[in-house]
């Protein structure tokens, strides 16, 4: 078997795959129903297998990410439901979410109820979930083709879903909640011409850019973190490489104390945080 996932990677390497070898064994694993594990015991490929593995390595070598083909998106510890018009969660999101995790597993059991805003496949908020115990949480998200997924992800988990756009959400949980966490549309629109194909032509508009210095959601999540948050809050955004000094900026303007850019696994600016003080809420964008 593992003659055939050599021979996959081969024909991804060829074709631009960043990782073939992962990719060739995610895929050829995924036609034959096992475990990647278990492919090292598989002893041969039926003629439609084959056939099928051939048409996935197409779409690959078309664009289409490998989470797309397969149906599935890994985060964390979460195995995720993804597809056509929900975002794919990135590793750079699973370095704030152990931000948030770690925040909150230092809190009160009763200081842990959880707004996560943009939530598109819930990836954030079931691992918060599922990593400390305790949580109240609610996910909002504001498109109608990511909200299967939603809910699919976090059915059973106790969280609430909230179909709205977060500027207007949740009023009733108004200076009750204890972290906001969000990861926001914020791609420059002058980064456009430079995302490769597979980003723009796969992941939703509406997941990845916002106005034309990609700030207009972040605009909006410094007044919801400051309106939701009881005083002594923690709100955690992620941003654009090229946003740490306008995010504080944001963050501070809306009364956010303590406020801190984080690295990503690169070492890149890529997510702030602050604390909501008493009286916080003043709106400035
Ligand atoms: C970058 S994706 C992040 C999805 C998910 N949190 C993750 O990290 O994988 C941003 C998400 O925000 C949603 N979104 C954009 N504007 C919104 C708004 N005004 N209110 C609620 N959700 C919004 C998009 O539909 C998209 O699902």
């Amino acid at each position: 078997m593992t003659d055939v996932a050599f021979e996959v990677a081969g024909m991804l390497a060829r074709s631009g795959s960043p990782s073939p070898g992962p990719e060739a064994r995610t895929l050829v694993a995924h036609v034959l129903g096992v475990e990647v594990r278990d492919l090292i015991r598989v002893e041969g490929v039926s003629a439609a297998q084959r056939d099928a593995i051939d048409e996935l390595v197409s779409l690959r070598a078309s664009g289409v990410p490998v989470q797309h083909l397969t149906g599935v998106a890994h985060f964390r510890y979460e195995t995720l439901s993804v597809g056509p018009g929900v975002f794919i969660p990135r590793p750079e999101t699973e370095v704030m979410t152990g931000w948030a995790v770690d925040a909150l597993a230092a809190r009160p059991v009763d200081r842990r109820r959880v707004v996560e805003l943009c939530a598109g496949s819930g990836a954030v908020t079931a691992a918060i979930i599922h990593e400390i115990g305790g949580v109240e949480a609610h996910a909002v998200e504001v498109s109608p083709d990511a909200l299967p997924y939603l809910e699919r992800n976090l059915a059973g988990t106790g969280a609430a879903v909230v179909h709205a756009d977060m500027a207007d959400a949740l009023r009733h949980l108004d200076g009750t909640v204890d972290l906001v966490v969000v990861n926001p549309p914020y791609i420059p629109e002058a980064h456009r011409a430079v995302l490769p194909t597979d980003v723009t032509d796969h992941d939703p508009e509406g997941a990845l850019f916002s106005g034309p210095d990609g700030l207009d959601a972040i605009r909006v999540v410094g007044v919801v973190a400051a309106r939701l948050l009881r005083p002594g809050g923690l709100v955690a955004t992620e941003h654009d490489e090229s946003h740490p000094d306008e995010v504080v900026r944001i963050l501070r303007g809306n009364g956010f104390t303590d406020v801190a850019t984080h690295p990503d696994l690169t070492g890149r600016p890529r997510f702030a945080t602050g604390v909501a003080a008493a009286g916080s809420g003043r709106i400035t964008t």
